[in-house]
C-alpha cells in the first residue's frame, strides 16, 4: 500500500458489508490523495437522505421549501458561475486521440492524469468524502451496471439517490469481485484550517470533466452542478456506456423512452433523441389532446436509454435512471402537468425562484408572475425590475431533481430488466427554419443519414452562446464517448445485427414565422404526430413520399379539437426550401469533412443520393 495512506487509513472505516476488494483498495488510494477530514459510506436510506438535508439547510445550501406547500423539498443556488455543463472542460482521454475523435476534446492520458493527480491532492482539506454507490438501471438487472462515485459534495450524495438506485443493496451485486465504475468527484474547494465555507463551492478558474474510456474511469473536478458533478448521468450513462456499447453490440443514447397504448390496447414503444433541453422530458410525460379518446402515453424514462437486441430479433429499452433532472423554466399545468404532478413533494430545486410563502417559482410556470421573488441569485426581484432589467427570476437552466416514480403517467414497466421493445426511434432539434415537422426515413442506413446530420440551436443547458446552429449528431455531440464516425458505423452495423429494426423519424417542433414565434402548438398536440408515426409502424397510416422521406399529407394527421391550426399552417411547417436545403447539404457536408478519417462511405453516397433528390 502507499505510505502516504497509513494517516488516512484510519478513518476509511468501512461497513462489514462492503467487501470489494477493488473498491475498498480504491477508496484508500483516494483517501491518500485527497486527504478529506472524514469519510462517510452512504447507505441510501431515507434517515441518511433526510439527515444529510437537514445538515445542508444548517450551513445554507439547501433552503427548505414550506413543507405545506412542497413536502420534504429544498431550493439550491448554485455560484452564478456555475449553472451548466462545461463542454469545452469535458475531455475523453482514449489511448489514441484519434479514437476520442474530432467530437471530443482530447489529452494524452498520461499527461492528463498528471494534471488531475496534481488538482486531486488535498483537494477534500477540511470536508468529508462521501462513497455513494449506485446501479444504473434495476438493481442486478442484465443491461445494469454499477458505479461508485466518491465525492466531497452532499447535495451530490442526496442527488444520486434520487437520480439512482443509490445505496447498499448494490454492495450485495457487487459482491468480493464484482465490477464497478470508479466515479471520482470533488467540487475543488479545500477549505484551510478554521475557514468559513460557502454554500456552494466550487472552482471558479478550474474545472476537468475527465473520461479514461480504455479503463472506464470518471475524474470530475471544480463543479457541483448537474451532468458535470452527478457522474452516472452523462459522464457513465453516456460517454462511458457508449464505449462499452460499440464494444459489445449495444446502445447508450441521448433518449426518452414512452409508451404509446392506442384505444384498442395496442402497445407501441419508442425512443426519442432530442439535444439538452430541446423536449424530452416534455415528450415521455405527454397527455394526449382530449379528443384523443382512449389513447395513452405511458412515460418509462425522459433522457437517457440503454438499448440491447433482445433473442427475439427486435430492441430493448431500459432508463438507467431513477429520477428527472429536468428543465424547470416553461414546465406548467398548461405544457406539462404531468411533471408538475411529479414535483409535488421529494424535490431538489437547483436556481429556481423563491416565493414569499416558501414555494418556487420560474418563467413560463404560471402567466403572471407573483409580485415578489428571491430570484435565483438571492436578489429580490420583482416584474418591474424584470421589465427594466430582463433579468430572469429563475436560471434559464433551472433545474429539479424528482423521483421518477412520482411520474403519474410511469409505466408499469419502467422498472422491468428486460426493457420494453422499441418500433420507432425518432430524432429532433431546435430548428426555427428548413426542418420540416415529421419525417420518416425510406430505410434504416437512410435514418442513420438523417440522425447523423440533425441540427439543432444551442441552449442553456451548456455553457457558452444560444441559439447558434450547430451540427447534433444523434443528440450527442457532447455525449459520444469515441469518434462520431466510429458511432455512425456503430449504428449501421446494429441494422445488420438487429432482425426487427424500429423505423426512423425525424421531427420539428420548433419552426418559426416571420415574427419569430413557434408556428407548431407543441406540447400535448405533439400526440398528432405521435399517433401518425405509432400508426406508421402498425402500417395504418398513410404517407406521400418527398424528396426527405415519407410525410403525412393534411389529411394524414387527426386534427380533432385543433381548430386554430390551418391547412396553411401545417404547410408553413411541412414546406421543403430547396435554397435551405442547399445549405443543409452544405453543413452535412463540412460535418463529413471533419470526421473523414473515421467516415463510414454508405453516408457519403446518402448525401450524393439525397443531392439528387432535391435536385440541389
Ligand atoms: P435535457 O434535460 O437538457 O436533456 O432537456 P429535455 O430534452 O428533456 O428538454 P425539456 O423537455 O425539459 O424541454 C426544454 C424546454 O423546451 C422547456 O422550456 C420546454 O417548455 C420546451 N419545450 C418542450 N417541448 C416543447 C414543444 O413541443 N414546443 C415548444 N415550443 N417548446 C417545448
Ligand atoms: C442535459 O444537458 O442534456 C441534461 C442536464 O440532461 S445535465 O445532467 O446537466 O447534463
Ligand atoms: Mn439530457
Amino acid at each position: 500500500m502507499l505510505s502516504s495512506t497509513s494517516a488516512g487509513a484510519g478513518i476509511i472505516n468501512p461497513p462489514a458489508y462492503v467487501k470489494n476488494k477493488r473498491l475498498l483498495e480504491w477508496v484508500t488510494e483516494m483517501v491518500a490523495l485527497c486527504e478529506p477530514e472524514a469519510v462517510y459510506w452512504c447507505d441510501g436510506s431515507q434517515e441518511e437522505y433526510d439527515s444529510l438535508c437537514a445538515k445542508m439547510v444548517d450551513s445554507g445550501t439547501l433552503i427548505k421549501l414550506n413543507p405545506a406547500l412542497r413536502p420534504n423539498s429544498f431550493l439550491a443556488r448554485s455560484d452564478p458561475s456555475d449553472v451548466a455543463r462545461v463542454e469545452d472542460r469535458t475531455f475523453i482521454c482514449s489511448n489514441e486521440k484519434v479514437d476520442a475523435g474530432p467530437n471530443n476534446n482530447w489529452v494524452e492520458p498520461a499527461e492528463m492524469r498528471a494534471t488531475l493527480n496534481g488538482l486531486f491532492k488535498g483537494c477534500m482539506h477540511g470536508r468529508t468524502m462521501y462513497i455513494v454507490p449506485f446501479s444504473m438501471g434495476p438493481l442486478g438487472s442484465p443491461i445494469a451496471h454499477i458505479g461508485v462515485e466518491i465525492s466531497d459534495s452532499a447535495y451530490v450524495a442526496v442527488s444520486m439517490r434520487t437520480m439512482t438506485r443509490m445505496g447498499k443493496g448494490v454492495y450485495d451485486v457487487l459482491g468480493e469481485n464484482g465490477e464497478f465504475v470508479p466515479c471520482m468527484h470533488t467540487v475543488g474547494a479545500p477549505l484551510a484550517k478554521g475557514e468559513q465555507d460557502v454554500v456552494w463551492p466550487c472552482n471558479k478558474e478550474t474545472k476537468y470533466i475527465v473520461h479514461f474510456p480504455e479503463t472506464r474511469e470518471i475524474w470530475s473536478y471544480g463543479s457541483g452542478y448537474g451532468g458535470n458533478a452527478l457522474l452516472g448521468k452523462k459522464c457513465f450513462a453516456l460517454r462511458i456506456a457508449s464505449t462499452m456499447g460499440r464494444d459489445q453490440g449495444w446502445l447508450a443514447e441521448h433518449m426518452l423512452i414512452l409508451g404509446v397504448e392506442s384505444p384498442k390496447g395496442e402497445k407501441t414503444y419508442v425512443a426519442a433523441a432530442f439535444p439538452s433541453a430541446c423536449g424530452k422530458t416534455n415528450f415521455a410525460m405527454l397527455i394526449p389532446p382530449k379528443a384523443f379518446n382512449g389513447w395513452k402515453v405511458t412515460t418509462i424514462g425522459d433522457d437517457i436509454a440503454w438499448i440491447k437486441p433482445g433473442k427475439d430479433g427486435r430492441l430493448y429499452a431500459i432508463n438507467p435512471e431513477a429520477g428527472y433532472f429536468g428543465v424547470a423554466p416553461g414546465t406548467s399545468e398548461k405544457t406539462n402537468p404531468n411533471a408538475m404532478a411529479t414535483l409535488k413533494e421529494n424535490c431538489i430545486f437547483t436556481n429556481v425562484a423563491l416565493t414569499d410563502d416558501g414555494d418556487v417559482w420560474w418563467e413560463g410556470m404560471s402567466k403572471e408572475a407573483p409580485a415578489h421573488l428571491v430570484d435565483w441569485q438571492g436578489k429580490d426581484w420583482t416584474p418591474d425590475v424584470a421589465k427594466e432589467t430582463g433579468r430572469k427570476a429563475a436560471h434559464p437552466n433551472a433545474r429539479f431533481t424528482a423521483p421518477a416514480s412520482q411520474c403519474p403517467s410511469i409505466d408499469e414497466d419502467w422498472e422491468n430488466p428486460a426493457g420494453v421493445p422499441i418500433s420507432a426511434f425518432i430524432f429532433g432539434g431546435r430548428r426555427s427554419h428548413a426542418v420540416p415537422l415529421v419525417v420518416e426515413a425510406f430505410n434504416w442506413n437512410y435514418g442513420v443519414y438523417m440522425a447523423a446530420t440533425m441540427g439543432s440551436e444551442t441552449t442553456a443547458a451548456a455553457m457558452g452562446k444560444q441559439g447558434e446552429t450547430r451540427r447534433d449528431p444523434f443528440a450527442m455531440l457532447p455525449f459520444c464517448g469515441y469518434h462520431m464516425g466510429d458511432y455512425f458505423n456503430h449504428w449501421l452495423q446494429m441494422g445488420h445485427i438487429v432482425e426487427q429494426k424500429p423505423q426512423i423519424f425525424c421531427v420539428n417542433w420548433f419552426r418559426v414565422d416571420e415574427k419569430g414565434q413557434f408556428i407548431w402548438p407543441g406540447f400535448g398536440d405533439n400526440m398528432r404526430v405521435l399517433q401518425w408515426i405509432v400508426n406508421r409502424c402498425q402500417g395504418q397510416a398513410s404517407a406521400r413520399q418527398t424528396a426527405l422521406g415519407w410525410m403525412p399529407t393534411y389529411q394524414d394527421i387527426d386534427w380533432n379539437g385543433l381548430d386554430s391550426f390551418t391547412e396553411a399552417d401545417f404547410e408553413k411547417v411541412t414546406s421543403i426550401d430547396a435554397k435551405l436545403w442547399q445549405q443543409e447539404l452544405d453543413e452535412h457536408g463540412e460535418l463529413f469533412e471533419k470526421l473523414k478519417e473515421r467516415l463510414p462511405q454508405q453516408l457519403v453516397l446518402k448525401r450524393e443520393l439525397l443531392k439528387l433528390a432535391l435536385n440541389v
